[in-house]
């Protein structure tokens, strides 16, 4: 049953439990994570929670709560839930106040929603998706996984309108991520994405998949590329814990690699599956 969580109860998911001055709400103040379950069993859970407590510390929210009762809370909510696969949405934001910028001297709110996680549709996940170029035109602080995501939703949504599945962001020239993905792509058969800066959210899939790159030893840089690089790519395909790795076949109309899935691509899907499977 999917299910709601907001500070300490359980509620369903159309019930009305946010106050007008919740700060998430007013302000987009907060911080959120996404953690998706295999058959009951959390995928890179710490890893998240990591993330989740490192964006809350760039924004300086007062968490009281401990890595492992973010995690007892999430097993919880998924155990209740009896869903074997779903997606559990946490976010903190800075609480319940009344409206103004300055920090209010209350607790945290702390929700989640756990929701059914359907595989993608099945010519999307063979075929591979198109894309969109797109302005990257959020803040500098793109490590930090805010609940601000309106230029993400335009992005997402201009890739949309386009008859696309992501916008992948491009700033000073130079490919960031997707809306709400990591990038990569295959040149002369190098993998190469990105590295880490505030630019990127240090993506969890895009962990899992460095580390399967590492093991079975197929050649690997983190360096920026250009939008004409990304265009000329061999192969390319995008992250997330709910896309996974997703092959992408056409940019701006234009295919990639003949328009079909990568070999590379192909094989590192095959591998993060066999992850899955040893959960
Ligand atoms: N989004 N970059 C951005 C901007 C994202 O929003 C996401 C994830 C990622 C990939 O991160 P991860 O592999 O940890 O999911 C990269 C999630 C799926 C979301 O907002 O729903």
């Amino acid at each position: 049953m999917e299910l709601g969580y907001i500070n300490g109860k359980f509620v369903s998911l159309d019930e009305n439990v946010l106050p007008i001055d919740e700060r998430g709400h007013q302000f987009g103040d907060g911080v959120y994570e996404v953690i998706r379950f295999y058959n009951g069993k959390p995928f890179m859970l710490m890893e998240h929670l990591e993330r989740l407590v490192k964006s809350a510390n760039a924004i300086r929210l007062p968490i009281t709560d401990t890595l492992d009762d973010f995690r007892k809370l999430i097993l919880t909510a998924a155990e209740k839930s009896q869903l074997s696969e779903c997606n559990v949405y946490l976010q903190i934001t800075r609480g319940i106040a009344t409206r103004n910028h300055l920090f209010p001297d209350v607790p945290v709110s702390i929700t989640m929603t756990v929701r059914e996680a359907k595989p993608l549709v099945r010519e999307l996940r063979e075929k591979g998706a198109a894309v969109i170029t797109h302005p990257d035109e959020r803040w500098v602080n793109c490590y930090i996984k805010s609940l601000n995501l309106l230029p993400n939703i335009l992005a997402k949504q201009a890739a949309h309108d386009a008859g696309c599945f992501e916008a992948i962001l491009v700033r000073d020239g130079i490919v960031t991520e997707g809306s709400s993905s990591n990038v990569f792509i295959v040149k002369d058969g190098t993998v190469i994405t990105p590295p880490l800066s505030k630019r990127i959210l240090a993506g969890i899939t895009r962990m899992a998949v460095i580390e399967i790159i590492r093991e079975s030893g197929v050649p690997y840089a983190e360096k920026d590329f250009s939008e004409t690089e990304l265009l000329n790519a061999d192969e390319v395909f995008i992250t997330s814990t709910t896309a996974e790795i997703l092959p992408v076949v056409s940019i701006n109309g234009s295919k990639i690699g003949g328009g079909l899935p990568g070999e590379i691509t192909k094989r590192l899907y095959q591998k993060f599956q066999e992850r899955i499977s040893k959960l």
